[in-house]
């Protein structure tokens, strides 16, 4: 198996479980991993319900919900996988970037039951986990390859080098993919989280009813920028809502999603074109997206490549991508002290 403990130090073969969690934002997590690619168990308590009544994540609130959960989901994952405490070799988890009063319950969690059985701690990088959700259950995958993570926070073109060893290409310049997804759902009455609810309807409406605009960023060609979108969507509204014209919800859904797609696939072949890499990978919760997958697909399809998607159970928030990511920090000798800190701001390819 790719980057096996065995084949990077020639000791004898064990297998490596991972206890991870991950609490970066509003579902409370915690999985166990084998050897960072086979998932054990994986639960996940989502907060959605309580959120959807404020139209979006209420920190506050979020860091109280993981409070109450965070024991329950680090135990369930360990009944559910059928490994006792003892047997895991080392305890991972998310400490940046996301909300820090959500991240921070995460880290005292995992500090605690590290520090209680005198486990290595292993600090992972969210979007790092993102990335690492395509090796579960694709054994061939191994860097280099080009990935593209599309979540509620981030929108980041990388090329992963090695394990745990990443070159941002480009980034958003403003409102993430997701971000830009939840707001032009808000606008239009769908509500919260808006990505799968424009995911559904657009399926119900024309993509080129109305002509949004494919933002450029004059000085790079990787960078993105979604708030000029999001604002023409806005625009498009008020300005029906002035005339008297019915406004097709479908068509805006279809319309504005295919302009996000049109810019991710084009920046991400732009990326593809001038390498050899036959490999291209999609992570974070857009990646679920099913127009996304298959608008991607058809362009790697067309240029010979091959395109590798997390299932959707892995793509949006989860603690397994974090056991995945975790098990090669620890392989590379990484351990946290218990000073571990939540970093909100943590970039990719920081270690703190
Ligand atoms: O990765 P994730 O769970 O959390 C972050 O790290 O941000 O991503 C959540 C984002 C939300 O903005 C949500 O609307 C979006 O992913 N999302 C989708 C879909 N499912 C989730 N966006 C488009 N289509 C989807 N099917
Ligand atoms: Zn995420």
């Amino acid at each position: 198996m790719a980057g096996k403990r065995s084949d990077i130090d020639g000791m004898t073969e064990k297998d490596i479980l991972i206890l991870a969690v991950e609490s970066s934002c509003d579902e409370t997590a915690a999985a166990v991993v084998k050897n960072g690619r086979q998932v054990l168990s994986n639960v996940i308590a989502s907060q959605i319900d309580i959120h959807t009544l404020y139209g979006g994540v209420v920190p506050e609130i979020a860091s109280r919900k993981h409070m109450e959960k965070i024991n329950q989901v680090m135990e369930e994952a360990l009944r559910q996988a059928e490994v006792p405490l003892k047997d895991i070799d080392a305890i991972a988890v998310t400490y940046g970037p996301g909300l820090v009063g959500a991240l921070l319950v995460g880290v005292s969690a995992a500090k605690a039951v590290a520090f209680a059985s005198g486990l290595p701690l292993v600090g992972v990088h969210h979007i790092e986990g993102h990335i690492c959700a395509n090796f579960i259950d694709h054994e061939e995958l191994e860097p280099p390859f080009h990935a593209l993570v599309v979540s509620g926070g981030h929108t980041h073109l990388v090329k992963v080098m090695d394990y745990g060893c990443y070159e941002i290409m480009g980034r958003t310049r403003d409102d993430a993919a997701g971000e830009a997804f939840d707001k032009v759902a808000r606008a239009i009455g769908l509500g919260y989280p808006g990505g799968p609810k424009i995911d559904k309807l657009s399926a119900e409406g024309d993509p080129e009813a109305i002509a949004f605009p494919r933002a450029k960023v004059e000085d790079s060609i990787y960078d993105f920028s979604f708030s000029g979108l999001k604002s023409a969507v806005l625009n498009y509204l008020n300005s029906c809502e002035m005339k008297g014209e019915q406004i097709n919800r479908a068509d805006v859904a279809a319309s504005f999603q295919k302009a996000v797609i049109d810019v991710l696939v084009e920046h991400s072949m732009e990326a593809l074109r001038n390498t050899d890499e036959k490999n291209f990978a999609l992570a974070g919760g857009v990646a679920s997206n099913q127009h996304l997958r298959a608008a991607m697909q058809k362009a790697c399809d067309e240029r010979g490549i091959r395109l590798y998607c997390p299932l959707p159970v892995y793509c949006t928030d989860n603690a397994a991508m974090i056991g995945v990511a975790g098990y090669y920090e620890y392989l590379k000798g990484v351990r946290h002290g218990w000073d571990l800190n939540a970093v909100p701001n943590l970039k990719l390819g920081e270690r703190l």
